[in-house]
């Protein structure tokens, strides 16, 4: 009982997302209100964007979010934006983003560039102010997606992948899964533990109904 104790509270620790300031100066979108609040989508980007894309359970997701929020709180000039994949996929799924965080910035000229400098203040701070002028980028061919209409993804991986996601990401999966083995195998002991004679009398019925069966073929 005691281990199930410290695995459950392992659990709860590791599902204890850091998340944004609240009330912060980041904007977190969703499926509903993204293009809506950048233009990307629509063609009417009329501010540089920048945009975190992450998952809540990812380690690297959370060690950035404070710096994120600084940046975003000292970057007047920039719309800096922050989108849930796990709840969010239809845009994820749109932006090609495979690893999290996906950093990326949009311009007013229409082009996505790929953030792939240090994630410090500094770096961030100096990219959407100079630096990003020296990267080509690609023309945004981002469509605006509504909420929960996004088409399911076909294919298996893609489902697991979806799964494992909307549980916590691997980590916590696996972790799921040997919590609810432990939990399976107390409840086996408890309920199969006392009752030997109940078992024997069980398998021997199963037995001769087998027997019976087999005599009737
Ligand atoms: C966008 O919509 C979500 C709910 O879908 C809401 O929680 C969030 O605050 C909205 N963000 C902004 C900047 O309006
Ligand atoms: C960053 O991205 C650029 C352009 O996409 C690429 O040329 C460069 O090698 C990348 N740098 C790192 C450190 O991944």
């Amino acid at each position: 009982m005691q281990k199930l104790v410290i695995v459950l509270g392992l659990l709860a620790v590791l599902c204890a997302a850091h998340s944004f300031k609240e009330g912060g100066a980041v904007k977190q979108l969703t499926v509903e209100n993204f293009t809506a609040e950048t233009g990307i989508g629509s063609g009417k980007l009329t501010k540089n964007t920048f945009g975190m894309f992450y998952a809540p359970w990812c380690g690297h997701c959370k060690k950035l979010i404070p710096t994120y929020d600084e940046f975003a709180e000292k970057t007047a000039d920039v719309n800096v934006v922050a989108v849930d994949c796990t709840s969010s996929r239809a845009i994820c799924d749109q932006l090609d983003i495979k690893g999290y965080p996906t950093l990326l910035f949009f311009t007013t000229d229409n082009k996505q560039i790929k953030y792939n400098k240090s994630r410090t203040l500094e770096s961030l701070q100096s990219f959407v102010s100079t630096d990003y002028k020296q990267e080509t980028g690609v023309d945004i061919t981002f469509q605006t997606v509504s909420g929960g209409s996004s088409a399911p993804s076909s294919s298996i991986s893609a489902q697991i992948h979806k799964l494992i996601d909307s549980v916590g990401g691997p980590t916590i999966f696996g972790v799921g899964i040997l919590v609810a083995f432990i939990v399976f195998a107390i409840l086996f002991a408890f309920l199969c533990g006392g009752s030997n004679d109940e078992k024997k009398q069980t398998l021997s019925t199963d037995e001769d109904n087998a027997k019976k069966s087999k005599k009737r073929e």
